[in-house]
């Protein structure tokens, strides 16, 4: 079985750096983990430079993204304005956020959920009416599975925006864990509530670490059907405008776990744990999290066997 995972630490862990990381480290970035195998990554925001400075070099980045081959170049959008500056570069996806919980909707993007709703409209029609290359256009539902300003958010909450957003247009749903309140029974529920709900549409899971659940809660998500994850090199992440929010699943780890399980992730884990050790470097002092970089595969580890058997017919 091949699962896919989504590098979003350029985008996730990005955000919650404030000193701005120079271009030629995000490009750095991107390099490393494409010769890995990594062949979907969350680039950039397309938000106001203003607002979140980090992200005011996002064109370069998105034009040195589109030259690494087979790479699926992604994006987080929060509004019309920002899906219009990544429809102009050419992004293969826009990855529209908003949030179940109306408190953090309004604390992250200004709006209510229903505005954000409505503005998501504009943006598939947009698309649709674009001439060039369409790209997919993505739902992401942050805080799915609570949120630090209001606390509990119901599963009847999630399925009724996501079916929403499916009816708006959605082409692929990701359902995130903003901060970390999920737990494997919770996650397994949802997941196969919302699968069941959406029908084939691609469903993405993103976790954080936040209470040391988020592989805990990547096997749930297995166990109802999910094969496409996010996740960040070192776990550096976390949503600047929802308290208490900390770093996402460690990418070295999550393709650990999954390979160790005979599941192919297509990715090169030992080239992976050299490269977070040059991108952590690159980066400076900040919050890593992750394991398996610091105790080192276990003796007579090897990747799942689809994996060395892909790896030596095609580069994937
Ligand atoms: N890209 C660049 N500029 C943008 C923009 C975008 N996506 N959206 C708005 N702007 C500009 C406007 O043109 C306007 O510029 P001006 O002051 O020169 O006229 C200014 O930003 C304010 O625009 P407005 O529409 O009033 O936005 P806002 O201040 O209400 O903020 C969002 C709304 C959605 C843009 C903002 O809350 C946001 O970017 N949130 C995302 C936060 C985030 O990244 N969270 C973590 C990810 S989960
Ligand atoms: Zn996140």
């Amino acid at each position: 079985m091949i699962i896919k995972i989504n590098e979003v630490g350029t985008r996730d862990g990005l955000q919650s750096i404030s000193t701005f990381i120079p271009t030629a480290v995000k490009t750095l970035w991107l390099d490393e983990e494409h010769a890995c195998g990594v062949r979907e990554i969350e680039v950039c925001s397309f938000v106001p430079p203003k607002l979140i400075p980090q992200f005011s070099d996002a064109t370069d980045v998105v034009e040195h993204a589109k030259r690494l081959s087979g790479l699926t170049v992604s994006a987080l959008v929060p509004n019309l304005k920002g899906a219009q500056r990544a429809l102009e570069l050419g992004v293969d996806k826009i990855n529209y956020v908003l949030s179940v919980s109306e408190s953090h909707n309004l604390a992250n993007v200004r709006r209510t959920t229903k505005e954000s709703v409505a503005d998501f409209e504009r943006i598939v029609a947009l698309v649709s009416e674009h001439q060039g290359k369409k790209p997919k256009v993505v739902a992401g539902l942050s805080t799915a599975l609570g949120c630090t300003i209001e606390g509990k958010v119901t599963h009847e909450a999630v399925r009724t925006l996501a079916l929403l957003m499916l009816k708006a247009g959605a082409d692929e749903m990701i359902l995130a864990d903003t901060v970390g309140y999920a737990d494997p029974k919770a996650v397994k529920q949802l997941f196969q509530q919302v699968k069941s709900d959406l029908g084939p549409i691609p469903i993405t899971a993103h976790f954080h670490d936040t209470r040391a659940l988020g592989l805990a809660n990547v096997c749930a998500a297995l166990e109802a059907g999910i094969d496409s994850f996010d996740a960040s090199l070192a776990g550096l992440g976390g949503c600047p405008y929802a308290p208490g929010a900390s770093g996402n699943i460690a990418t070295e780890d999550l393709v650990f776990m999954l390979e160790s399980m005979g599941l192919n992730t297509g990715i090169d884990l030992t080239k992976l744990i050299k490269a977070r050790q040059t991108i952590c470097q690159a980066l400076g002092d900040h919050p890593y999290h992750g394991t398996i970089a610091k105790a080192g595969l276990p003796i007579g580890f090897e990747l799942s066997q689809s994996q060395s058997q892909s790896q030596s017919q095609s580069p994937h």
